[in-house]
């Protein structure tokens, strides 16, 4: 376990916070904590649901200022990643912005060619990621952003942005389709750009128009970008290979490499893991260019082998389609199937149980290959390390009807180490024909009984043509962010106005936004023999459904004594 509390030591900087800093802190609950909460029924509303016992709060949402300098949130939340701050009651959250939904931004379906450069512009400004500074309001317990932040700033698709490593030496301007992302031992936050080409290839129909306005080489695109919040700037990783990147789960092997585990979704496309060159040392100073060097392996589900992507690699070699290796890293796909990479269906969650370091993996549908409710795979690394070459898998979860979770996309291992799932039904097929009786996306909870069996059971509901996104369970084990991506999205089609009208009620213009969930519960904490009251103690652990938050202390079950240690 050494590894571990090294692990969370480096990525969380908790260990310098005051309420971590108490020899044994304990809790005793006033009411609400042995809650087990009630799973939702299928329903259609257009609102965010919460399971009974738990409440949301809008922390920003599309358009809103974050900083004082005027910065705005993006479009699309997706990725989100909160890191401490000065106390705990303080700290950031990294947003990923994915796209723009144009039918609300316009209130019309505008083609790409109809776009004038000042709208290709302001859609420019409304992707990549936000960073911004979240406070805890004392009398309501609820995190709120901080609107006149110095420390918040945005990363757009107008920033200029180094390439850096082995495909490096480019500029590139900006970043696009933020999907999922990362956060590294060191403090920095990784944006992983997906469907790039939607906005920047001029071949594709629906793209967006962008180049007709800008030059924009589709190799600057397809790699996961690392913004450290530090120097508020960003540098795209070229080492980690270049495809259509959905997120980047970042883990630390057991032999002190950092190992990044990546699906690429799109149909038949496949699972890769980066194996950094050097090793953790805990100095930030020195592991911060640990991402630029390394090793990069795709999956052959087949054989249970980690392939290796590099003429080093002697089917690459002889296949003579590669010059060097920085073509195999901007080339990623057609070097992952040369090698013998796996094709799957669409892979895009990937989140690691570090209790025992099995490896999650949403696998969210691919109808060409008459998979139209996906699955959750497991794989444990053979040998006992994440940087290892070796690997064998299993089916975790199935998705179906009868189950009511089709189509899993994000993923997270929650403070009671149950795996927490979003789901992506398209908004245009929810509640029809293979989809009959899934009323709108959500997030659950998944509970694998003692026979082995993995029940689903639904925490929230999204809006309509909504899905959650960037489920994100703080360090301290008790709150949980997610984004509430795209109501609305399918406004303005065939004849019809506003399909959501997402936060705001009434007949509001809906939008993308970003919540923090808690338990409508009051419980009282005593750490370092100084007692407080606090309305937000029981969030997760009580989403949790752990009946015995005294076990663990009040830090929750990712609490103190472990992070502390070192
Ligand atoms: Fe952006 Fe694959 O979800
Ligand atoms: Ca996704
Ligand atoms: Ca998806
Ligand atoms: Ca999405």
């Amino acid at each position: 376990m050494t590894t571990r509390r090294k692990f969370l030591v480096a990525s969380s900087g908790l260990a310098a916070m005051p309420w971590f800093s108490g020899s044994s802190g304990k809790a005793y609950a006033s009411g609400g904590i042995e809650k087990v909460w009630t799973p939702l029924p299928q329903s259609a509303a257009d609102e965010l649901s919460v399971a009974p016992g738990f409440k949301w709060n809008l922390l920003a949402k599309t358009g809103d200022r974050i900083s004082k300098n005027g910065a705005r949130f993006g479009d699309c939340a997706d990725y989100t990643a909160f890191l401490p701050g000065k106390t705990p009651e303080h700290g950031y959250l990294w947003v990923n912005h994915e796209a723009v939904t144009t039918t609300v931004l316009y209130g019309k379906e505008v083609a790409g060619k109809d776009k004038t450069k000042a709208m290709i512009d302001e859609e420019m400004k409304m992707v990549g990621g936000s960073f911004i500074e979240l406070v805890r309001e004392k009398s309501s317990g609820e995190w709120i952003m901080n609107a006149d932040s110095t420390d918040a700033f945005r990363i757009d698709a107008h920033t200029r942005i180094p390439l850096v490593g082995i495909a490096g030496g480019a500029s590139a301007l900006g970043t696009v389709a933020n999907c999922s992302g990362g956060l590294t031992p060191w403090g920095t936050v990784l944006t992983c750009e997906e469907n790039f080409d939607t906005a920047w290839d001029a071949a594709n129909a629906e793209s967006a128009g962008w180049s007709r306005f800008y030059k924009a080489p589709l190799e600057d695109y397809g790699w996961v970008v690392e913004v450290d919040p530090k120097t508020k700037s960003g540098r795209k990783l070229t080492a980690l290979g270049r495809f259509e990147h959905e997120g980047a789960c970042v883990q630390l092997s057991a032999d002190n490499h950092i190992v990044v585990y990546m699906g690429d979704d799109a149909k038949f496309q496949k699972l890769y893991k980066f194996v950094s060159a050097g090793k953790l040392t805990g100095n930030a100073e020195k592991d911060r260019d640990l991402l630029v060097e390394g090793k990069l392996y795709v999956a052959n589900m087949g054989s249970g082998i980690w392939e290796h992507l590099s003429l080093e690699n002697h089917l690459l070699k002889t296949s003579g389609k590669f010059a060097n290796e920085r073509e195999v890293m901007i080339r990623c796909r057609e070097a992952a199937t040369l090698v013998g990479g796996t094709p799957l269906s669409r892979p895009e969650g990937i989140a690691i149980d570090q209790r025992d370091g099995k490896i999650y993996v949403s696998l969210t549908n691919n109808d060409q290959a008459g998979d139209f409710h996906g699955s959750i795979l497991v794989l444990s690394e053979l040998g006992g390390y994440h940087s290892g070459s070796s690997f064998d898998f299993d089916v975790y979860f199935s998705g179906s009807i009868a189950n009511g979770l089709a189509c899993p996309d994000n993923l997270a291992v929650g403070p009671s180490s149950s795996l927490w799932v979003t789901t992506d039904v398209s908004g245009s097929k929810l509640g029809k024909s293979m989809y009959r009786g899934l009323m709108r996306n959500g997030l659950f909870r998944l509970d694998r009984g003692a026979d082995g069996s993995v029940t689903a059971r639904q925490f929230a509901m999204a809006p309509f043509d909504a899905e959650l996104t960037g489920p994100h369970f703080h360090q301290n084990g008790q709150d949980l962010f997610f984004c509430v991506q795209h109501p609305g999205e399918y406004s303005f089609l065939k004849g019809r106005g506003y399909t959501s009208h997402w936060p705001g009620g009434g007949s509001s213009v809906p939008a993308s936004g970003v919540v923090a969930v808690r338990a409508e519960t009051r419980i009282f904490a005593c750490v370092s023999g100084q007692e407080m009251s606090v309305f937000f103690s029981a969030r997760a652990t009580a989403v949790e459904g752990n009946q015995d938050a005294a076990k663990y202390g009040i830090g929750g079950s990712f609490g103190a004594e472990k992070i502390r240690t070192d």
